[in-house]
Parts: C-alpha cells; sequence; structure tokens
C-alpha cells in the first residue's frame, strides 16, 4: 500500500515542491493549504502530473480544531498517517528584527503560527501517527533557530538577526527534542530539518537556492524511515548545533 504523507503549507514554495517529490515517489499526497482554492489549485497540479494528490484543509491560526477535523477525515479513510512534515511557516519581513526593538505584537503573530500553531496541529494527529507500522514527523526549521549558529561570530548567519522567526524555530526545535523523548518507545521519530536558503516567497525570492535544493533533506528523510534517527536537526549536508 502507498504511504500516506501530509504536508501543511503545501500549496507553494517548499512544501508544493517536497508534495510534488513525494508524489512522484508514490506517496498517497495530502497537501495541506488554510486556503481551499490555493490548495485545489496546487493538488490539481500535482494530480495533472500524475500524483495521487489531494488538498485537505490545514489552517495553523485555528490549528487544534483544523487538525482534529483532519484527524477523523485522514482516519476513515486511511486509518492511519505515515509521515507529517510541519511545513507552514511564516517571516515577517521588514516588521520583525532585531532583540533590542522588535515589536512583541510581531513576536506573538510569529510565534501563533510556527510554534503554537504547529504544537496544536501535531497533537491530534499522534494517535494516526503511532498506528502507522513506521511513521515520522518533520519540523521544517531554519538553521537560524540554533542557538550555536546564533551565537557563533564566524557563522556566516551570525549577523541576520530576526529574532521572532529565529526564536519560533528554536521553539519549534525543542518541540522536536521533547515530542522524540515522549514518542521513544514507538515507532515514530520526530526531526527538525532546515531546508537551506532557498528562493521562496518567504524570503523575496533572494534565497540562492532552488527550490529543488530546498526539498531535497526532508524528501530524503521521508523516504528513509529505517533510519531509526530521532531527536535530530539535519540539513542536506549533515546536522546542525541545537
Ligand atoms: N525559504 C527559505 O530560505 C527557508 C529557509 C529555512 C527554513 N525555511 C522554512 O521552510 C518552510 C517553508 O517555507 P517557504 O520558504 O516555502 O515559504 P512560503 O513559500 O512562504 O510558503 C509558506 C507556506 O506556509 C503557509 N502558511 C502560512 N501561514 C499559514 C497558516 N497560518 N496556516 C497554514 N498555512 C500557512 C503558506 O500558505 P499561503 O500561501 O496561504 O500563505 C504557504 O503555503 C517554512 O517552515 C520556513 O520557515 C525556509
Amino acid at each position: 500500500m502507498a504511504k500516506t504523507v501530509l504536508i501543511t503549507g503545501a500549496n507553494k514554495g517548499i512544501g508544493f515542491e517536497v508534495a510534488r517529490q513525494l508524489g512522484r515517489a508514490g506517496f498517497t499526497v495530502l497537501l495541506g493549504a488554510r486556503d481551499a482554492s490555493r490548495g485545489e489549485e496546487a493538488a490539481g497540479k500535482l494530480r495533472a502530473e500524475g500524483a495521487d494528490a489531494r488538498y485537505v484543509a490545514a489552517d495553523l491560526s485555528a490549528a487544534s480544531a483544523s487538525a482534529s477535523a483532519l484527524a477523523k477525515q485522514i482516519a476513515e479513510e486511511f486509518g492511519q498517517l505515515d509521515v507529517l512534515v510541519n511545513n507552514a511557516a511564516i517571516f515577517l519581513g521588514a516588521e520583525d528584527g532585531h532583540a533590542s526593538d522588535v515589536g512583541i505584537d510581531v513576536l506573538r503573530r510569529t510565534f501563533e503560527v510556527n510554534f503554537f500553531g504547529t504544537v496544536a496541529f501535531t497533537q491530534p494527529l499522534l494517535p494516526l501517527l503511532r498506528a502507522a507500522e513506521k511513521a515520522q514527523i518533520i519540523n521544517v526549521s531554519s538553521g537560524l533557530g540554533s542557538l550555536a549558529i546564533n551565537g557563533d561570530a564566524n557563522s556566516p548567519y551570525f549577523h541576520a538577526k530576526a529574532l521572532a522567526y529565529s526564536a519560533s524555530k528554536a521553539a519549534l526545535n525543542m518541540f522536536t527534542v521533547n515530542l522524540a523523548y515522549d514518542l521513544r518507545e514507538s515507532k515514530v521519530t520526530v526531526n527538525s530539518v532546515c531546508p537551506g536558503y532557498t528562493a521562496t516567497d518567504l524570503n523575496n525570492h533572494s534565497g540562492h537556492q532552488t527550490v529543488e535544493e530546498g526539498a531535497t533533506a526532508i524528501v530524503r528523510l521521508a523516504q528513509a524511515a529505517e533510519e531509526g534517527l530521532t531527536g535530530g536537526f539535519i540539513h542536506k549536508d549533515g546536522t546542525y548545533p541545537w
């Protein structure tokens, strides 16, 4: 039977490319989007390429309710979920900024989606992941969420300070480590993955990688559950320090 993957924020950017590549690899793709028309359009594109892809409602601003409804739908149709890719996130661009003066509302809005939304979306789906023979939760994080990289004056990202986004990804990394602990006796692995600096709407296409390159580490991990890695933080060329 084909493996089933649910990807949030999959109507565009890295999430869409992950959906496309896993669709090509034979996964049944549940293409999560907060907007029905954008989600339907993206899923239609993948179906036109021959993938088994369908749009599902996945709104991290109402994450708990959205995931509970979706869990029911997936339970009825598939009885389990093999891979959850928590990809959806926001970066508030010029509104984000330095620790000395970034707006508290900017921190709250960013955490609402990137951290609270992701945690609330994941929890109702855990029984479906536990029901699979082997399952994976892939939290799409960022090197900017690494405390070690932020504090390293020799890192190329040392001066890239955006407190709301970076702190939300650091919190997401803590979710990875803590959830991996909770699931350590189960067949569900949990990891953080950084796609690398990729040209998407998130950064006004300033990233130096293509979406194909950005999807690499996520797609590779989704296809290699047998490695058994859990509680890790990886990128396409290796691992990151927390
Ligand atoms: N691009 C990079 O350089 C880079 C680097 C490191 C990490 N990342 C991470 O990679 C992931 C994908 O980013 P991307 O660059 O592909 O960004 P993107 O092109 O801006 O796509 C973000 C996706 O998240 C969705 N989204 C935003 N808010 C949402 C909400 N409240 N509920 C549900 N979905 C929501 C968006 O939906 P709409 O279309 O409806 O807005 C869109 O589908 C993110 O976790 C990001 O932090 C990206």
